[in-house]
């Protein structure tokens, strides 16, 4: 796959893909059973890090917002990871002999990032964007699996086009507003979210579902026509987003 859609290839990828050219998708469906192995996907399995971060710890115990940490992800098309600094704001003054906090002292004197690695990754010729998500209220949960359980970060979904195309072509089984607070912006809720886990709120089974990363797509016909309302009021043009042209441009 990697040769098919080098970097250096994206546009002849492109051109054939808005085109509809047939051959990319018949090589595309033979190498589906290639890529739907789990091996391929990596759903669950986590990445040996030079700092054992644990989100468990900063986000759920210590209750700290995602955007502290990845600032850009209502704002741009990455979430972005945070600078050496960001921990430093606590970790200068608390457990400072940790022996785990050696390589982020060390990054910090030396000015030296420090390496992540990304367990969540696309191909190059996908195109992805954080911020228009966010903006409709889609939790980080949707896609990244329960992170507030991750001692170690791992892979929530498979991120497979069949993935995103089932819910790119009925958001309307997926779109959820909590109903009990009509005046926030979809964006807040996707936060406020964890607030009520935190503040151990009572939960309605939907907002378990999301917490735990578990599939939104529901099949009640209620939660459905209140999904087609949200689509409506934000205006998503569903018509065109199972479009090729709108993850491979
Ligand atoms: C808002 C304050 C705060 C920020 C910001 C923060 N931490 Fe922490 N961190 C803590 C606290 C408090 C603990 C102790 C948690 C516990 O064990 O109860 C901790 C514990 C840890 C530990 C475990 C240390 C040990 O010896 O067990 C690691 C590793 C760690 N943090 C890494 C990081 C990294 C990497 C960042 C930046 C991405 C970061 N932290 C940002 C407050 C913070
Ligand atoms: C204190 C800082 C901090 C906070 C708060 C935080 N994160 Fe993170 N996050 C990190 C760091 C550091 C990494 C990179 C190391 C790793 O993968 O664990 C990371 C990695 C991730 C990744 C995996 C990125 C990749 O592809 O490798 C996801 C997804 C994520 N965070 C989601 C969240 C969500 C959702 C929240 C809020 C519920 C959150 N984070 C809160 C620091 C933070
Ligand atoms: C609709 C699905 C979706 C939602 C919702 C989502 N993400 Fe992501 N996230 C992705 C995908 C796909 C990638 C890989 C992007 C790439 O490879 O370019 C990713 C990558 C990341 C990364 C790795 C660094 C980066 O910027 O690529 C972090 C951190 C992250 N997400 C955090 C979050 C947080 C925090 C939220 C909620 C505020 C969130 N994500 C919501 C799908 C999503
Ligand atoms: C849970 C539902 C959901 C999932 C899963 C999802 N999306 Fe989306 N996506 C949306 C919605 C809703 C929009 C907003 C469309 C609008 O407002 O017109 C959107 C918009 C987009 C856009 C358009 C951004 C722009 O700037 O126009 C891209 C690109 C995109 N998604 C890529 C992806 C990719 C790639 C994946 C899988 C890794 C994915 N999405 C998974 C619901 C989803
Ligand atoms: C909602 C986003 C989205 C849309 C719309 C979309 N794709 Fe994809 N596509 C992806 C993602 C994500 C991958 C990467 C899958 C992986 O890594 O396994 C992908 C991969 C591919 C591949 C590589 C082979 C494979 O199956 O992994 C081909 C070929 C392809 N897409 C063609 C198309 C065509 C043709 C269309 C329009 C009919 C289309 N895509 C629409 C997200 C999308």
């Amino acid at each position: 796959m990697a040769q098919l859609f080098k970097p250096s290839a994206n546009n002849y990828a492109r051109t054939s893909i808005v085109l509809g050219g047939l051959t990319p998708v018949l090589i595309g469906l033979s190498l589906a059973a290639f890529s739907r192995s789990p091996l391929n996907t990596k759903v669950g399995t986590a990445k040996n890090q030079p700092v054992p971060f644990s989100h468990t710890h900063h986000a759920w115990e210590l209750g700290i917002d995602c955007r502290y940490c990845h600032t850009a992800v209502e704002k741009s098309s990455y979430a972005g990871l945070p600078a050496t600094e960001t921990c430093m704001s606590c970790h200068s003054q608390i457990w400072t002999n940790s022996p785990l906090l050696e390589p982020v002292r060390q990054s910090y004197e030396t000015g030296t990032p420090i390496q992540w690695n990304l367990v969540n990754k696309t191909p190059e010729f996908v195109y992805f964007n954080h911020s228009i998500h966010v903006a409709r209220g889609i939790n980080c949960n949707n896609c990244h699996g329960p992170v507030q359980n991750m001692p170690i970060t791992a892979k929530g979904k498979s991120f497979q086009m069949q993935w995103c195309l089932k819910c790119h072509r009925a958001p309307e089984k997926y779109l959820y507003k909590d109903e009990t607070k009509p005046n926030q912006t979809p964006r807040q809720q996707v936060f406020d979210l964890y607030w009520k886990m935190q503040a151990k709120e009572e939960l309605t089974p939907r907002e378990n579902g999301i917490l735990a990363g578990e599939e939104q797509e529901t099949g009640d016909a209620k939660e459905i026509e209140k999904g087609k309302k949200l689509v409506n009021q934000y205006g998503v043009k569903v018509q065109q987003l199972a479009d090729c042209w709108v993850c491979h441009r």
